[in-house]
């Protein structure tokens, strides 16, 4: 789909023009007013839409009028939601070019209509022979600045969607290095035996199980004189089938989705450049399987983090929270300020806030209340879980430091204390539980099905706000 930014949105050419009405209230369209307001009573409604032939009377050939409710009521979210609606049907419509008339919107919400066509016309259909309906134009009179921002951010989700959705017979670790290499960023791939060098005895252990090399990835955007320095880290599991404690069907059928952690840094380096924020940013990710195999790592093993603490497996099927164990300590060692990880972690977060918020932990109120608030406006939810120390009870071990597993009750809290272990009090720490947010099931408002770059607008934003 292309913008393309044109001054008078009234005389171009199109498949349908978009207008927006708010609630009772004129629109800036002739036809409009006629039929859809006057004749036809059509509200305005936050979430409807009402279609309308020109017959020629005006360079559209048809007319769609989007509600946006109350004008006092509108913020990021309902444009976004009202621009993604609006594509969904034009697109059932086969139209294949549109043009937005969103008039006293277009200069403070412009971000919010790139960004949701831009969602609402993405597919996952590089395996499919017939290709799935996608918008050829968008023509906007909008802020040019700030739509641009959102199309950054939409191409950012994108890449991420792509990534997650691929299958893990090709997204392997491998592969999550090659794109890293890709993006033209200072990146550094560690191999097996040089993570075996820096003591990541952890992540290593889950790896063994599989046939492919484990790549831990360090992704680097350093600019002059940052005023800050963070890192983020993604889980990279290229597909968890729960190792030795095996997962059954169908609890394993998505399981290619536990790496959308490391999708979305992903996503979230390939635009740094553009955004060019002034703060230090490192893009990590410990990318491997968590497969069953002669040399797999077992249930009773006892392993080494990269910081000496040792851990008992309890369940090899909790994977994610050990490699990001020595991921953790590997960011520390970079001595940033700030380190944002993203998971698909727990079943247990997915049970506690289904697929419509992401869990939030940390150790730091200030850097958590900032996520939430950012996470807000940009279309992803967070909901704080408790860090209460108790929660720890259940992951004491007899043999170890701690065991990776340890109740079933409060399994997202339990797994926020087990990473707080491998990150020094000096950082500030906050960890993005996204299980049941990165790969949904069916379509969710702009959504469709699979992957939905949970992370990226959040991380983007914050990075560069
Ligand atoms: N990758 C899963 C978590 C997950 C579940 C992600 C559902 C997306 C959807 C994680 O590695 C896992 O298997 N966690 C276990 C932990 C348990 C053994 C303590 C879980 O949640 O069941
Ligand atoms: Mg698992
Ligand atoms: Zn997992």
């Amino acid at each position: 789909m292309e913008i393309k930014f044109i001054s008078d949105v009234k005389k171009q050419e199109c498949d349908i023009l978009l207008v927006n009405m708010f609630e009772g209230e004129e629109t800036s369209n002739d036809i409009a007013n006629e039929y859809a307001l006057k004749q036809d009573k059509f509200e305005g409604k936050f979430g409807t839409t009402y279609l309308l032939p020109t017959y020629d009377k005006q360079p559209a050939k048809k007319v769609l009028v989007v509600g946006l409710g109350k004008k006092e009521d509108l913020n990021n979210n309902k444009v976004r939601e009202a621009m993604s609606k609006a594509v969904k049907k034009a697109l059932q419509m086969k139209a294949k070019s549109l043009t937005v008339d969103f008039e006293g919107i277009n200069l403070d919400y412009a971000d919010m209509i790139s960004e949701g066509a831009m969602i609402a016309d993405y597919a996952f259909d590089k395996y499919k022979t017939e290709k799935k309906d996608r918008l050829e134009t968008l023509y906007v009179n909008t802020d040019e600045a700030l739509t641009k921002k959102g199309q950054k951010r939409a191409e950012a989700m994108e890449l991420t969607r792509n990534i997650a959705n691929e299958p893990a017979q090709y997204a392997t670790p491998e592969k999550l290095a090659e794109i890293a290499l890709s993006l033209g960023l200072e990146t550094k791939v560690y191999n097996r035996k040089e993570c075996e060098e820096m003591g990541m005895n952890a992540y290593l252990a889950v790896a063994r199980g599989s046939a492919k090399e484990p790549k831990f990835i360090h992704m680097k955007y350093i600019p002059k004189n940052p005023k800050k320095r963070i890192a983020i880290i993604g889980k990279g599991l290229c597909f968890d089938s729960g190792g030795m404690d095996l997962k059954p069907a169908s609890s394993m059928l998505t399981m290619r989705d536990d790496m959308s952690g490391a999708a979305c840094i992903l996503g979230v380096m390939s635009k740094i450049k553009e955004f060019a924020p002034n703060v230090e940013v490192h893009g990590i990710i410990a990318a491997c399987e968590n497969m069953i195999g002669p040399d797999a790592y077992k249930p009773g093993d006892i392993l080494t983090a990269k910081n000496g603490k040792t851990i008992e497996i309890d369940n090899t099927d909790a994977e994610g929270r050990v490699t990001l164990a020595d991921a953790l300590c590997y960011a520390c060692e970079l001595k940033v300020d700030e380190i944002i990880d993203i998971a698909t972690l727990t079943g247990a977060c997915m049970v506690a806030l289904g697929t419509h918020a992401s869990g939030i932990m940390g150790n730091n109120d200030q850097l958590v209340k900032k996520l939430i608030e950012i996470g807000e406006k940009s279309g992803e939810r967070y909901w704080e879980m408790p860090m209460f120390k108790e929660y720890f009870d259940s992951l004491k071990s007899e043999i170890a430091d701690m065991k990776n597993t340890g109740s079933r009750w409060g399994g997202a809290s339990a797994a926020g204390l087990f990473l707080k272990e491998f990150v020094t009090d000096d950082v500030k720490w906050a960890h993005l539980d996204v299980a049941g947010t990165a790969f949904i099931d069916k379509p969710i408002k702009e959504f469709c099905k699979g992957a939905t770059g949970i992370g990226v607008r959040t991380l983007i934003k914050y990075i560069t706000k």
